[in-house]
């Protein structure tokens, strides 16, 4: 969800409010996915690397999903949605962890639409913690591949994702499921997160539509 900053630029706006209109998105992303039938959506809200920011767009950005999470938590849970969150829970507000981990609990039995919220998140935080989990339990060198790999991420139980679409035209993964993603179809677009809507979505899957997925084989034609 990336152009929240650029977007209130343009408007002579604080980045905060960039941020406030990249959250007034979801309801009509997360709306328009269950259209589209997409069946799991993950949001990159806030990377490990992010805590490098100011420290008044880090408190800003934790307030505004409190926010969210209170103001749409009901109607998710109605159009059964799961929520669930990808990323490490230490570091963020209490209060936060706190409505994260209700929203989680109150939805856990949904089936409409998976929506992981990446939140402190990291691709490479994700392996070491995976790493550590399989040292931890003393798994047998012997007994790791791919597979096992797969099942120590946060993604655990979930398939890799087909789509990753990146918004406001920055072409680079920024530590984003960097494991899941190794045959993920790439959808740059340079709108900004604010203003990226059904149109938008639509546009990302046709373009996925038409793509040769072969994952390294010939292919069929
Ligand atoms: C949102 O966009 C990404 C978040 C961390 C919430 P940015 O804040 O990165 O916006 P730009 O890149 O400065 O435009
Ligand atoms: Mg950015």
């Amino acid at each position: 969800m990336d152009g929240n900053g650029r977007w209130a630029r343009k408007r002579n706006l604080p980045r905060v409010a960039g941020h406030r209109a990249g959250t007034d998105n979801l309801r009509r992303i997360l709306e328009a996915c269950v259209r589209n039938n997409i069946k799991i959506l993950t949001l990159y809200a806030f990377s490990t690397e992010n805590w490098n920011r100011p420290v008044d767009e880090v408190n800003s950005l934790m307030r505004l999903l409190e926010i969210v999470i209170d103001r749409e938590l009901s109607e998710l849970d109605k159009n059964g949605v799961q929520i669930r969150h990808i990323g490490r829970l230490d570091r963020i507000p209490p209060t936060l962890q706190h409505k994260i981990q209700t929203a989680v609990e109150r939805t856990r039995h949904n089936d409409r639409l998976i929506v992981n919220i990446a939140l402190n998140y990291g691709g490479r935080a994700e392996i070491v913690d995976a790493v550590k989990a399989m040292l931890a339990e003393g798994l047998h060198p012997e007994y790791i591949d791919e597979q096992t790999i797969g099942r120590y991420l946060y993604t655990c139980g979930l398939p890799d994702p087909d789509l990753i679409i990146r918004t406001s035209g920055e072409y680079r993964t920024s530590n984003f499921l960097i494991w899941q993603s190794a045959y993920s179809e790439y959808y740059v677009t340079d709108t900004y997160w604010p203003d990226f809507d059904e149109n938008e979505l639509k546009k990302a899957i046709d373009h996925y539509a038409r793509r040769e997925r072969r994952f390294g084989g010939v292919g069929s034609s």
